[in-house]
């Protein structure tokens, strides 16, 4: 029987998310993902209209197809945490139950349950600012929308997912070694993804039997990390200094997911999988 994937974080084609969509598709799953509100008018259009069509094909020559779109708001958990300027905002206005906890119970009414959860979102409204000029409200808003929506999500998601199932998060190595220009406290709220892996991987191993993992990705020109404003130097730099001297492609992570998704990796859990082109491993720069 065909697993039922649920990706957290897609709003267009260039991100980790949408490859990780596609190689799980590849793989046989069935596709639902998560787009956050004020994407999604957008991103609903560009599919319907087939601006995506190009990179929905899949290795057999068929089309990816995602079997439905939900609007998502990781920050936000019930519809009582969610402010009145959010709530009157007209890009929120237009859709409903989008909150994670809501989000969860419209997938399990639409489906019943999934086998794959995966978080491959993030924000920081100061990731331009060095750690020393970010605000508590800068830091904290990090931490929630990159940190505890991973929570909130496996929270909540949990009790519709298939014993044996895995879920899955992307992480960054600025978790543990310094990389300037990565600011506004997403450093501090990677490292707190990694750890809650381990944590979440022993109490969702324990009690549910699904397991945990997070992939940490080598630069990629997603929009999110156009944002920060240094991903082609990252890529620059990796090209010189990592040990396979190739730009990574986002096909690369979604192969990986795929693989940590699958019962080849049944005994992989509370790890971080580092897929990279081997940068991680360097000491120092050539
Ligand atoms: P992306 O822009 O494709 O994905 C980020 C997504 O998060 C976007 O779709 C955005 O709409 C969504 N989002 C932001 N706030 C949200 C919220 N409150 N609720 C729901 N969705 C929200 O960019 P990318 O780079 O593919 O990011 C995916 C993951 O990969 C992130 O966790 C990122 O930190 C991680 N990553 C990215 C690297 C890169 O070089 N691009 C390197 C290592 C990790």
């Amino acid at each position: 029987k065909g697993k039922r994937a649920f990706i957290a974080g897609v709003a267009d084609d260039h991100g980790y998310g949408w490859a990780i969509a596609k190689s799980l598709a590849a793989a046989g799953a069935e596709i639902l993902v998560g787009t956050w509100v004020p994407a999604l008018n957008i991103f609903e259009t560009s599919l319907r209209r087939g601006k995506f069509d190009e990179s929905r094909v899949l290795p057999d020559g068929s089309l990816m197809k995602i079997t439905k779109v939900y609007p998502l708001d990781a920050v936000f958990d019930t519809p009582e945490d969610v402010p009145e300027d959010i709530k009157t905002n007209k890009r929120y206005a237009g859709s409903s139950n989008w909150t994670v906890k809501e989000v969860a119970e419209s997938v399990k009414q639409d489906f019943g349950s999934i086998d794959i959860l995966v978080h491959s979102l993030a924000n920081g409204p100061e990731v331009t600012k060095p750690l020393l000029e970010t605000s508590r409200y800068g830091y904290l808003a990090a931490i929630s929308a990159s940190s505890y929506s991973y929570v909130s999500l496996l929270k909540h998601f949990i009790p519709i997912m298939n014993p044996g199932g895995s879920s899955l998060s992307l992480t960054y190595i600025a978790s543990e070694r310094i990389i300037p220009g990565y600011g506004g406290g997403m450093s501090s709220a990677k490292a707190g993804l990694e750890s809650d892996t381990r944590v979440l991987a022993f109490e969702a191993g324990r009690k549910h039997n699904i397991r945990v993992n997070t992939i940490s990705a080598g630069p990629l020109r997603s929009r999110a990390a156009k944002a920060i404003g240094f991903i082609d130097m990252m890529i620059d730099y990796s090209l010189a200094n990592a040990p396979l001297q190739k730009e990574l492609s986002a096909e690369e992570i979604g192969n990986t997911a795929a693989f940590l998704a699958s019962p080849l990796a049944s005994a992989i859990t509370g790890a971080v999988i580092y897929v990279d082109n081997g940068l991680n491993a360097m000491g120092a720069a050539v």
